[in-house]
């Protein structure tokens, strides 16, 4: 295995990235990086600050507190999963909840917002091996990665995705409107002026639609064996 990798995971919202990409830390013993969780827990902070309203966000209040926040993540060995931390809180379960993905991509298409978390994001991935995933690491975090995959599935089979996760947490939520947000989000997401979503040119499109979870992991496995990577 070469000494230290960066497995770069983009694509669109809901498609497993973030399944796939733990499996591959797993497998591997390399650290898995959530950068969505990242955005998710600074839109979390805006939230509680009543920075947001009626779709608008104070981003002056919000960029002066920036770099107060201290998100972190740690493994719950009982759980057997990376867990969000919000200036030492325990945020993993609250900043999955809609009210965070309803206004979480507002707070992504911050430009002050992303430089502070890439400056992050890079430090957390400069001395060691890491899968980290999200919508710009690939164009943006890490450029030089040594394998980018651009993962999609189609609209539909997304939600249905979100559905069941949510519904096995016992939320009671409506398919229409998890449709809705997958939409909405892929929408603001690709067309925002601040680092679009969209596939590097040197990253492999993974449309997931029709595979399994253990196809799309011997999938992934197979590019990284094909380069010497492990
Ligand atoms: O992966 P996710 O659904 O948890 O991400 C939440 C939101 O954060 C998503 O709507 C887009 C944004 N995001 C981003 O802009 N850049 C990243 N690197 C990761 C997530």
């Amino acid at each position: 295995m070469k000494n230290k990798i960066v497995i770069a995971i983009d694509g669109h919202s809901s498609c497993g990235k973030s399944t796939v990409a733990k499996d591959l830390a797993k497998a591997l013993s390399i650290a898995y990086i959530d950068t969505g969780a990242m955005y998710r827990a600074v839109t979390l902070f805006a939230l509680r600050k009543g920075l947001i309203s009626d779709g608008k966000v104070d981003e002056k209040t919000l960029i002066e507190n920036l770099p107060q926040l201290e998100i972190t993540f740690d493994f719950n060995a009982q759980l057997k999963r990376n867990e969000t931390f919000l200036n030492g809180e325990n945020v993993e379960s609250e900043i999955r909840n809609l009210a965070v993905s309803n206004s979480v991509s507002i707070i992504s298409a911050i430009g002050a917002v992303r430089r502070q978390l890439v400056e992050w994001q890079r430090l957390m991935g400069d001395k060691i091996s890491v899968v980290m995933d999200g919508r710009d690491i690939g164009t943006v975090v890490f450029p030089n990665a040594d394998l980018k995959i651009f993962m999609t599935a189609s609209d539909e089979v997304r939600a249905q995705r979100r559905f069941d996760e949510l519904t096995a947490k016992g939320q009671k939520v409506d398919f229409e409107e998890i449709l809705n947000n997958v939409r909405e989000r892929d929408r603001i997401d690709s067309t925002r002026a601040e680092s679009p979503l969209r596939k590097a040119d040197d990253a492999l499109l993974l449309d997931n639609s029709q595979m399994t979870m253990q196809e799309q992991f011997d999938w992934i496995m197979d590019k990284l064996r094909q380069r010497n990577l492990i």
